[in-house]
């Protein structure tokens, strides 16, 4: 499925910067014993993490199914910053770390597709290198079984969110956008993702069969996370 179009790229970018925000001091501080290295950036987005990989020295390789997040992404010219149209599942770049917020493993279309992007995941970190991802555990569709329609407004742009959970571990958010055009008009647009959500009590075990020493907390750092959404902490074991 193809997730973000330009307008609703165009207002998480300009809308949604909280997240990344507040997990990047969390991020970098995981990030410091492999200063030097490549990390590997998946869902980057339209770069609101990668802007701060980059202002702290760290050269990136960020990669996302979205073309206009990616084009996004490119009109910000970070310095140390190389970009790749990848869409999870897929071989993945060889990196130092692999980071990624905004639970994007969630987005894949089922737990297979999550597991074969795990095992890429280990294929590509080298030796001691960092893993630092979030992912919604089943508890964020449970926390949000009734949770009403939302709806945001900024400059030039709009979006009415409206919640479902079909299954215990299926979280649904349609989304339907409004961005202004060149001629003030605004137009309308209509995305529906799709998440599965994972038991994340499980990963521990899952992932060292791939070498993966990880664990699974409330935060990367001292940012206060949504409920449900955990953090896969951890390193690749030689
Ligand atoms: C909630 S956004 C987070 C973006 C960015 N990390 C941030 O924090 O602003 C989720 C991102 O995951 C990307 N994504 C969804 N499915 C993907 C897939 N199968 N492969 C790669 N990226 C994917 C989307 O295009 C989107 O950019």
């Amino acid at each position: 499925m193809a997730y973000y179009r330009a307008d609703l790229a165009q207002v998480h970018h300009h809308g949604f910067a909280g997240h990344a925000q507040a997990c990047a001091p969390g991020v970098l501080d995981l990030l410091e014993p492999v200063r030097g290295g490549t990390v590997l950036e998946i869902g980057c987005g339209s770069g609101l993490l990668t802007r701060e990989l980059a202002a702290a020295g760290h050269r990136v390789m960020a990669v996302d199914a979205s073309s206009a997040m990616l084009a996004l992404l490119s009109t910000q010219e970070l310095p140390g910053v190389d970009t790749q149209l990848i869409r999870l599942p897929a071989v993945l770049p060889a990196a130092d770390a692999v980071v990624g917020v905004g639970h994007i493993l969630n987005y894949l279309p089922d737990t297979a597709a999550v597991d074969r992007t795990w095992a890429a995941i280990a294929t590509a970190l080298r030796p001691g290198g960092v893993l630092a991802l979030d992912i919604c555990d089943l508890e964020y569709g449970r926390a949000r079984r009734d949770a009403p329609p939302l709806g945001r407004v900024g400059e030039d742009w709009a979006i009415v969110t409206e919640f479902s959970r079909p299954r215990p571990d299926l979280f649904v958010r349609e989304m339907t956008t409004f961005v202004r055009d060149v001629d003030g008009a605004y137009r309308r647009d209509h995305e529906r993702h799709d998440n599965v959500l994972l038991d994340t009590r499980a990963l521990p075990e899952k992932l060292a069969k791939l070498g993966l020493r990880v664990i699974i907390a409330n935060a990367f750092g001292s940012e206060e996370l949504p409920v449900g959404l955990r953090t896969v902490i951890g390193t690749r074991t030689a």
